[in-house]
């Protein structure tokens, strides 16, 4: 079934999602979560870090997959997801989680970090909350469209479009990495609740299309549809052509 959540503002995104996984940190003995990187969750880990250092949550008990990682990038590179992710949480919240996983952006071989990341999520048991994104051209995570349903955690070859949206960061579109390691669908789908955010103008014509096209493997995020238990958190300037 899927919800889905209006707020006005791109801040209340942020908010609203830190509020969802404040209630598995404190609902769930050894939570599981799977979080995004990119623009749209920054809120949310602002929003995250100030309940952390008010006390109010912790992480030392969780167990966190990150959806996905750029290749071809050292481990240090400013541009890869680990560091997004220390800059953006751990280095706010001064404590660990339990776990962390998120896979190596240089390895000496990608099939066998894929193989890795899926042990680690057997092991881990089942995600109780994926906090997910969504791209211009539909993909969850760097599950690019025409990824089968059936997909567990693979390597990606990123599309054009997917490459454009990243190449400022990069400063430009030959240095933006082609490829990348990601969670995939059927892993995501296996979550009990799934949270999708989506902020400003530029996602408005691809949630439209996500949620009221059947669902089709074109746009990975109609898979959403699919599942029992989602809820899409998407300010008014996302939600304008729904
Ligand atoms: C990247 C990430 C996705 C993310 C998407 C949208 O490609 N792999 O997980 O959802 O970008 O990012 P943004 O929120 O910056 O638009």
């Amino acid at each position: 079934m899927l919800e889905l959540s209006l707020v006005e503002r791109y801040e209340d995104v942020g908010s609203e999602a830190a509020q969802e996984v404040a209630t598995v940190l404190a609902d769930r003995k050894h939570p599981v979560l799977a979080l995004p990187t990119g623009g749209t969750p920054r809120g949310m880990y602002t929003s995250i870090v100030k309940r952390v250092l008010r006390g109010e949550i912790r992480f030392s008990h969780a167990h966190v997959f990150n959806l996905d990682e750029y290749l071809d990038l050292a481990p240090t590179d400013s541009h890869t997801f680990r560091s997004y992710m220390n800059a953006t949480l751990w280095s706010g919240i001064a404590h660990h989680p339990a776990s962390w996983v998120i896979p190596d952006s240089s390895p000496s071989d990608p099939m066998a970090e894929c193989r890795a990341y899926d042990r680690a999520l057997v092991e881990a048991g089942t995600l109780d909350l994926a906090v997910v994104g969504i791209g211009e051209n539909g993909h969850l995570a760097f599950n690019e469209p025409g990824t089968p349903w059936t997909s567990t955690t693979h390597v990606s070859c990123l599309s054009l479009e997917t490459r454009r949206a990243a190449a400022l960061a990069f400063g430009g579109l030959i240095q933006t990495p082609t490829r990348a390691i990601t969670m995939g669908l059927a892993s995501l789908l296996a979550a009990r609740r799934i949270l999708l955010l989506v902020a400003g103008r530029g996602k408005s014509a691809i949630l439209a299309r996500a949620l009221l096209e059947p669902p089709h493997a074109a746009i990975p995020a109609s898979i959403l549809q699919t599942h029992p238990n989602v809820r899409i958190l998407a300010d008014m300037e996302a939600a304008s052509e729904l």
